[in-house]
């Protein structure tokens, strides 16, 4: 394992596909509303998406803030706050949040309420599209805001036959179908922020060098929740503070192997394993809530 040794780089073939499909279900809507993964709501956002829904009332939901770290939600939610966007924090397996995506899809779309209301128009539903790379909790989302009261509203004039749009009272009319955004990354530690989360599909990495960086990321970022989740002594602590950074990969992952029993026949870690093992606690929230990225 080597710093720097790899670069990834991944784009699904379809995305110019997703991107005009994108554009023509964005003219027949009030609002856009997008999710991020609110452990790293920069990188798991494409920056394209503020071109596409110009003009668009804007709602931003940090979902999967039940695994993320709540003072870094705040911080980022205080930084789409002063971009214009109302912020919604969600829970959408839990269902925590996504009570408030009404009363934010009108806030959203404040001006064009008072503009009709002043027409003579009142109790318009507004019109929604939810987008987000894959894998940032669309389809839950949905079900979790629309889901047993939703009603289909059936294909309407003007819409592309086919189209079905789903309802929760009179308020807000739903897309059914989730706009899909590829995401975007020129750099590197985007893309490994990506990786982290799942958003990358594990074949296409090296998932022990994926798992050795993301703890070195950790552990100086969540020392405490590190040391509580995998029994880091402190004499490996300062061990592993001198080493060179893959020594130091490589060491923490054989202390976790030896701890979960992740060895090969003679005794070597099973890189392969203990690293699944890691990145699988750190995605489902077992090493704790823990945020990637700062505003
Ligand atoms: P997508 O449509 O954007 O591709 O995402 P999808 O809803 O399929 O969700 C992807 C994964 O994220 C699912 O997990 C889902 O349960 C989980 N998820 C979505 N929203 C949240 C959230 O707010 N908090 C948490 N903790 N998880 C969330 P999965 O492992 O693929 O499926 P499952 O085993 O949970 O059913």
């Amino acid at each position: 394992m080597s710093e720097g040794s790899k670069v990834i780089n991944w784009y699904p073939g379809h995305m110019n596909k997703a991107r005009i499909m994108m554009e023509q279900n964005m003219r027949l809507v009030d609002l856009c509303i997008e999710l991020v993964d609110a452990r790293a709501p920069g990188s798991s956002r494409n920056p394209d998406i503020d071109r596409m829904a110009k003009g668009k009332g804007r709602v931003i939901v940090l979902n999967k803030a039940d695994l993320a770290d709540p003072k870094v939600t705040d911080e980022w939610k205080r930084y789409f706050t002063d971009r214009g966007m109302v912020v919604v924090l969600a829970d959408s397996k839990s269902k925590k949040g996504t009570g408030s995506v009404i009363a934010a899809a009108k806030k959203a779309c404040a001006e064009k309420i008072a503009r009709n209301a002043a027409r003579g128009i009142k109790n318009q539903s507004l019109k929604a599209m939810v987008v987000g790379i894959p894998n940032v909790g669309k389809s839950t989302f949905i079900n979790a805001v629309f889901g047993k009261n939703a009603a289909k509203t059936g294909n309407k004039p003007g819409v592309t036959k086919g189209k079905q749009w789903i309802s929760v009272g009179k308020d807000l009319e739903l897309l059914d179908t989730p706009g899909i955004l590829w995401p975007k990354f020129e750099d590197r530690a985007v893309g490994e922020r990506l990786a982290y989360l799942g958003s990358i599909n594990d074949e296409i990495l090296v998932t022990e060098e994926l798992a050795g960086t993301l703890l070195l990321q950790l552990y100086k970022d969540y020392p405490a929740l590190v040391f509580d989740r995998y029994g880091i002594t402190e004499e490996l602590d300062r061990d592993v503070s001198e080493a060179s950074f893959s020594t130091r990969q490589s060491r923490m992952l054989d202390h976790i192997a030896n701890k979960r029993g992740c060895l090969k026949k003679g005794g070597e870690t099973d890189y392969f394993k203990v690293s699944g093992i890691v990145l699988d606690d750190f995605r489902s929230g077992r090493i704790g809530r823990i945020s990637l990225e700062r505003p």
